[in-house]
């Protein structure tokens, strides 16, 4: 009998499977598409040998049967249709006490609707949220737990020996709380990864297009600044400015059009639903909904009067004018946490989070470090360092702000992050006009000071 099974074997199923299998945790795997084939992973257990004792599957039944009780059913498939059909199927095999572990990006609001669901049939529920991607996965991954705290008590062993070593000596996973709160974790972790690709990706581009810079020259900016910043996201993208494909650069030749998986819309949702500001996430979304305009953004270009540009950029005060967009990113998403455990009477730990996102995950990075040791990250608006820090390097974004404005660069969330201390820093907001107008014809009353 083995002691896992994985439902959804995938890029990062497959690394799971190995990492797992490389752990010495026993395994079964199956997979829909593995059905009708004799043996689907021939070619996976020849380049890898630690996926020589993983037992592999054609029929769901078989794959079941081929647990020990109670199951630890691993699923990972895409979030939406195809992981509520899995839940849906397991739902009606499995046994009393068995835990279904949904390790996709699910919803929030859709994993609370299936721990209902699944726990009316007896069966246990964990929602976990995994970053690191397939790499990430085999090296140790970031995994923030919810759901059902007794099902959690009997995978933790296993998810301590598969995680990475935290900032303070501990793994990279945790348990949030119940039902939807670490898939709800992994939501806010995509939230802050979305606005700091879109930080690095506008850094790139007002150097590049300042004529001033080219990848090489780029590329070792960055690998000077991760010197202490240790962004996982800064170095693959110096790994992606260096790449070339057929003696041209990567990024010379593919197009600008940017998916998303759907957990940045979900966590802007939130912060309507908790009336949190969002505005540096909102701005990285609405760049890769712009961004798929292409056909309008090329007939639109044509009208416009292109000037050649070329610009000096002070790398000092580009790479102070990021540190400060960075730490309003970690402001919002902290904001957004915090409004979630008064609203749903919840209670996420700030600390414990970044904890769990100190190693193995997408985001990982001093800052997190930095903000773990010597922010009060569970009360940020009332730290007086990050204002100060904030301060500090407010006049650096001003000059990245009005240097990219007078060269016509769009650069996404900087104006939200200058715009968002502004108004946290102010006394008097434009607000005063907003309620007097209320007042005067929706009959609201007034608040005098
Ligand atoms: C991670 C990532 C990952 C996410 C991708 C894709 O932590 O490993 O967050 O889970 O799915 O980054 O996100 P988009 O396709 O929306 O860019």
């Amino acid at each position: 009998m083995n002691n896992w099974g994985i439902v959804g074997i995938g890029r990062i199923g497959l690394s799971m499977a190995r990492k797992m299998s490389d752990k010495s945790i026993n395994l079964s795997l199956y997979d829909k598409i593995f059905e009708n084939k004799s043996d689907p992973i021939l070619e996976e257990k020849k380049l890898y040998p630690e996926l020589k004792k993983v037992s592999v599957f054609n029929d769901i039944l078989n794959f079941i049967e081929s647990i020990e009780r109670p199951r630890k059913i691993l699923i990972l498939v895409p979030s939406g249709n195809p992981n509520e059909q899995v839940i849906s199927k397991l739902i009606t095999i499995l046994s009393d006490n068995d835990i279904i572990i949904d390790a996709g990006n699910t919803n929030p609001l859709i994993s609370y609707r299936n721990k209902l669901k699944i726990a009316k049939n007896n069966i246990l529920y964990l929602g976990i949220g995994v970053s690191g991607g397939t790499q990430g996965v085999l090296e140790g991954p970031s995994i923030m737990v919810g759901g059902d705290n007794s099902a959690f008590k009997k995978v933790k062993d296993d998810l301590s020996l598969i995680t990475s070593k935290t900032i303070e000596n501990s793994k990279s996973y945790d348990f949030f709380g119940d039902s939807n709160q670490g898939h709800f974790v992994k939501m806010i972790h995509n939230g802050i990864e979305y606005v700091e690709m879109q930080l690095i990706a506008s850094i790139y581009k007002l150097l590049f297009d300042s004529n001033n810079y080219n990848n090489q020259s780029i590329a070792q900016i960055f690998e000077d600044w991760n010197n202490n910043l240790n962004s996982y996201l800064i170095d693959i993208s110096t790994q992606k400015i260096l790449e070339k494909i057929d003696d041209k650069y990567l990024l010379e030749k593919i197009d600008d059009v940017a998916e998303d998986n759907g957990t940045g819309r979900w966590m802007l949702n939130y912060g309507v639903e908790l009336g949190c500001s969002l505005s540096m996430l909102s701005s990285a979304m609405d760049t890769r909904f712009i961004s798929k305009l292409q056909s309008e953004r090329n007939e639109i270009n044509k009208n416009i009067k292109q000037s050649s540009k070329k610009y000096k950029v002070d790398v000092n005060s580009l790479k102070s004018a990021y540190k400060f967009c960075s730490l309003v990113n970690f402001i919002q998403a902290f904001c957004l946490i915090n409004a979630a455990n008064k609203t749903y009477n919840w209670n996420i730990s700030i600390s414990k989070v970044l904890n769990v996102w100190s190693n193995g995950s997408i985001i990982k990075s001093s800052l997190i470090n930095d903000l773990y040791s010597n922010y009060s990250v569970e009360n940020i608006l009332s730290d007086k360092k990050i204002i100060k820090d904030l301060n500090h390097c407010k006049s650096d974004v001003i000059n990245i702000i009005m240097l990219s404005l007078k060269n016509d660069i769009s650069i996404p969330c900087f104006n939200d992050a200058l715009n968002y201390f502004n108004s946290i820093s102010s006394n008097s907001l434009s607000t005063k006009m907003i309620q007097a107008q209320r007042n005067f014809f929706g009959s609201h009353s007034i608040k005098i000071k």
